[in-house]
């Protein structure tokens, strides 16, 4: 882990001394007239090639401004939408192969899309810096492309520009330039060097299309050296994991992966989880029984205590393809967590125990195993640190299962040993009344109480506390009769109490 910060700051570091040295004059981008874009094409060096599901790997026909025929020479079907894919920066001046996985997905879940794949790898394969300068150029291309499908009357509310990396920043200055809006942009890990304090008019905004959602994967470290953008700069901003990096891509897993494909594979450690937001939104594409929930939380903190699965007035969003376009005025940010392989979706619920005894005490960083027991599964063991436990308060934490385990029926609580001193006094251990525990995803409020007797005990390295759901319970009996109201006429009508 700390090999990994240092690498990752290393690279940073170089990114910042290389940008401080570059002068650049960028005014002349912006201080152009709008009439000349829609006549003058011979500037325009971006591709933009149509690709087909047939060959989601190859560029066999360019859509070229100014020539009409191109539409249906390539087949561009003008009753269809249109996704436009915008890559990044590039070390190697080749497409990566998250293109065409990104194509056969589109293709996958709207067949009759038009799937247009932005090439700019000529200014995209610089020093970082120039790079990242030429998203303008590149940015007043695609606005030119824009418009001119605009003027052939292809509606713009058919229109999705999705953008990675720097990628994000061309959608972004060519949603500022172009005549009208589209209807969404989707930023994928936009880049952060360079544009965390830009202005909105070189960077994604969410004034750049009717909609704009971003993905933040990869924004460890001060803002300066994230890869990723660190401040929301959509109408919803989602961080998976808390945005900073993601899991399955650690130093470990990435040694694992240049030890099978060799050492040229190196950038993956920068890249895995920048490149993750790609694969979230495949993932959205493709597997539709398995959509993941974002939550609005003011912090990651709070996030991880489990204070912000709630639903109620836009608060969970869908991740990805699916979402909902809610236009809040100030940006929010919405927090999950995901597996480390695709299907990405995780099962999150808030538990929240009051912990009581008679021995004054305060414990901080405790390692607890859960597990849940349910109508469609069981998941055994899931570790959670809980941040802070003292007698007679009541705590709140986030557990978050990979299997769907359906309707809870009984949770087991592990208090781990923290070292081989705690004990050594005598156990700590506090007495449970019930836990009340929250379902992110079915949006579900129940109660558990001890299973044997009236009191559990939770003792640091001991037996489990086992919690049954209750049945006697009002408040879950209410939520269950509101269930079967909603669902009427389902297969969910039956009573499940
Ligand atoms: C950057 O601009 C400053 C003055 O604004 C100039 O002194 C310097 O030589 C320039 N550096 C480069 C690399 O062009
Ligand atoms: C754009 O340029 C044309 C001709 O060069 C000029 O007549 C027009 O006023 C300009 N429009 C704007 C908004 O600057
Ligand atoms: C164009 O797309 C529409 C749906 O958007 C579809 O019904 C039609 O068959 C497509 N045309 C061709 C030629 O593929
Ligand atoms: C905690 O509260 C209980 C009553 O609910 C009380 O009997 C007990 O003394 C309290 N413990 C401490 C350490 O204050
Ligand atoms: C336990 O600690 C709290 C504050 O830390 C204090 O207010 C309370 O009186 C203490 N209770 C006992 C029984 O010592
Ligand atoms: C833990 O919680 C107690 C009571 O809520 C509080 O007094 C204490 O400062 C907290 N400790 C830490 C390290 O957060």
């Amino acid at each position: 882990m700390g090999k990994e910060n240092l690498w990752l700051l290393v690279i940073g570091i170089s990114v910042i001394k290389s940008c401080e040295s570059l002068n650049t004059t960028t005014e002349s981008v912006f201080s152009s007239n709008t009439t000349l874009y829609t006549e003058d094409y011979s500037d325009i060096e971006t591709k933009f090639s149509l690709r087909t599901s047939e060959y989601p790997d190859e560029d066999l026909c360019y859509l070229i401004l100014g020539q009409q025929d191109t539409i249906s020479e390539c087949g561009f079907n003008i009753s269809s939408r249109t996704f436009v894919i915008i890559h990044g920066w590039s070390v190697a001046g080749l497409f990566e192969s998250w293109v065409y996985k990104f194509v056969t997905a589109f293709y996958e879940r709207e067949p009759s899309a038009n799937i247009i794949v932005v090439d700019w790898l000529d200014r995209a394969s610089q020093h970082y810096p120039i790079s990242a300068e030429n998203t303008r150029l590149v940015g007043k291309d695609v606005a030119k492309f824009i418009n001119w499908l605009e003027d052939l009357e292809y509606p713009l509310d058919k229109l999705h520009l999705l953008g990675y990396s720097l990628g994000a920043h061309v959608a972004g200055v060519a949603g500022n330039l172009m005549n009208h809006k589209v209807n969404r942009i989707t930023g994928l890990d936009p880049a952060g060097p360079r544009f965390e304090h830009a202005e909105e008019i070189s960077r994604l905004s969410s004034d750049d299309a009717n909609f704009v959602d971003v993905l933040h994967t990869n924004t460890r470290g001060t803002p300066d050296l994230s890869i990723g953008i660190q401040k929301p700069v959509g109408h919803v901003d989602i961080y998976p994991n808390g945005g900073t990096y993601q899991p399955g891509c650690s130093l470990k897993n990435t040694m694992k992966m240049i030890a099978t494909y060799g050492i040229n594979n190196m950038d993956q450690l920068v890249k895995c989880s920048h490149e993750r937001s790609i694969h979230l939104f495949i993932d959205s594409l493709v597997n539709l029984q398995h959509q993941s929930l974002a939550y609005r939380c003011s912090s990651k903190e709070a996030f991880y205590k489990g204070l912000c699965l709630s639903c109620r007035k836009n608060r969970c969003n869908k991740l990805g393809y699916g979402v909902n376009k809610i236009r809040t005025t100030r940006s929010a940010k919405m927090y999950l967590k995901t597996r480390e392989l695709m299907p990405y979706k995780v099962f999150h619920y808030q538990v929240k125990v009051h912990v009581f005894g008679q021995k004054n005490f305060s414990v901080v960083e405790q390692p607890m195993l859960v597990s849940l027991y349910g109508t469609h599964g069981d998941q055994e063991g899931i570790p959670v640190t809980v941040p802070n436990m003292s007698t007679n308060t009541t705590i709140s934490f986030l557990v978050v299962s990979d299997v769907d385990v359906g309707e809870l029926l009984m949770v087991k609580l592990k208090w781990e040993k923290d070292s081989y001193l705690s004990g050594f006094f005598g156990s700590n251990e506090f007495m449970i009344r019930r836990l009340r525990i929250k379902s992110g995803e079915t949006q579900s409020k129940l109660i558990f109480l001890s299973k044997v007797g009236e009191l559990a005990y939770l003792t640091q390295g001991g037996e489990d506390a086992i919690f049954v759901k209750s049945k006697e319970d009002q408040e879950s009996r209410r939520e269950a009769r509101l269930h079967r109201l909603k669902m009427h006429g389902s297969f969910f009508n039956q009573a499940t109490e």
